[in-house]
């Protein structure tokens, strides 16, 4: 975490984080469906079409030319599991969704967004030549934190990130943070997609299907890592926390033995769609074997679940507190 331009922009006053709050460019990870698609920017375009009075058709140079806005979120795979590392948090430069579907007059009764993005393949059940694209309601769209970026920690987005422009819609898993943009377009009526009908959907033990969008409340630890030998009886414990669109309140850790949930220190004020580092500081009582949990609880008082809903037959929104075992020994 931390690369060198996340440290310069996180520094600004703009967000008050320090510096490891961002995750690096190159430690980002990556999920594609596809094969990174090769695009040229000087001859890529974006179009917005559908239930529009006015299409737009937008070159590289005419996106950048739009009044721009900058924004930490922290964006994290639907299928990431307790404490896995498919999350992390840029700092995204790019125009609102909203400027653009303004600029192109939505008309009357439109109601979903289609992002379409320019990787296509098949395999996995996946009709050939499907492309990726996902919807999202014209609610979301219109948010201002809804982005088309074009920027990751002050570089221009690497291709695995979507070069030359990806979606951002903040809070919500990333599924919907299309790459590679090259169409929006607006409809009256859901979106047939395979990947909106077919995968990053919730499935209930009576076949009740609904799709996956916001971000639930998670945590990980970051220290200690799984199986670490610890030599000291005072450890500080540290991680990171998040809750889509809504902020953190709350971050517990609980010890083997003790049984209790324990109050962690929130190590910065929790803001909205961005990750927040937290510690906890561990008194070891004794050497032995140890077993950390960590949970949080977002300002509606959502809290991580201790199981997983055994009703839920999908692989999506693992949210169940991080566990860590650790040796210690002094
Ligand atoms: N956009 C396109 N065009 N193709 C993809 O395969 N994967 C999605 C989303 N956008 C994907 C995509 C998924 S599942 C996730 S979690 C995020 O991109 C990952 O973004 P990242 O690779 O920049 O971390």
């Amino acid at each position: 975490m931390g690369g060198l331009a996340a440290r310069s922009l996180l520094g600004a006053a703009e967000t008050r984080r320090p510096a490891s709050d961002a995750t690096a460019n190159a430690d980002f990870f990556v999920r594609n469906h596809f094969a990174v698609p090769k695009i040229s920017d000087e001859t890529w375009t974006l179009d917005v079409a559908g239930l529009v009075s006015k299409p737009v058709r937008l070159s590289y140079p005419d996106l950048l030319l739009m009044p721009s806005v900058r924004q930490a979120v922290t964006l994290e795979c639907a299928g990431n599991p307790p404490g896995g590392a498919i999350v992390g948090t840029s700092v995204w430069s790019g125009v609102p969704l909203a400027a653009l579907l303004k600029q192109a007059d939505v008309r009357q009764g439109a109601s979903t967004v289609v992002l379409h993005g320019a990787d296509s393949g098949d395999g996995e059940g996946i009709p050939p030549g499907t492309h990726f694209a996902r919807a999202i309601p014209i609610e979301k769209a219109m948010e201002p934190s809804t982005l088309l970026a074009y920027e990751m920690n002050g570089d221009p987005l690497p291709a695995a990130h979507g070069f030359p422009v990806r979606a951002l819609v903040s809070g919500w898993y990333g599924m919907d943070s299309v790459k590679w943009l090259t169409r929006i377009e607006v409809l009256n009526q859901p979106f047939a997609g395979y990947f909106q009908q077919e995968e990053y959907v919730s499935v209930r033990g009576n076949g009740e299907r609904q799709p996956i969008t916001r971000m639930s409340v998670s945590s990980k630890m970051v220290r200690p890592s799984e199986g670490e030998e610890i030599r000291s009886g005072a450890y500080r414990v540290e991680g990171l926390a998040w809750a889509g669109e809504r902020k953190v309140a709350k971050v517990q850790v609980r010890v083997s033995g003790s049984g209790d949930w324990q109050p962690a220190n929130l190590r910065a004020s929790p803001v909205a769609m961005v990750w927040t580092p937290w510690s906890y500081e561990w008194r070891i009582p004794r050497s032995g074997q140890y077993t950390l949990d960590v949970r949080a609880t977002d300002e509606d008082g959502n809290t991580q679940p201790d199981a997983h809903d055994p009703d839920r037959k999908d692989p999506y929104q693992l949210n169940t507190p991080h566990r860590v075992k650790v040796n210690v020994r002094f």
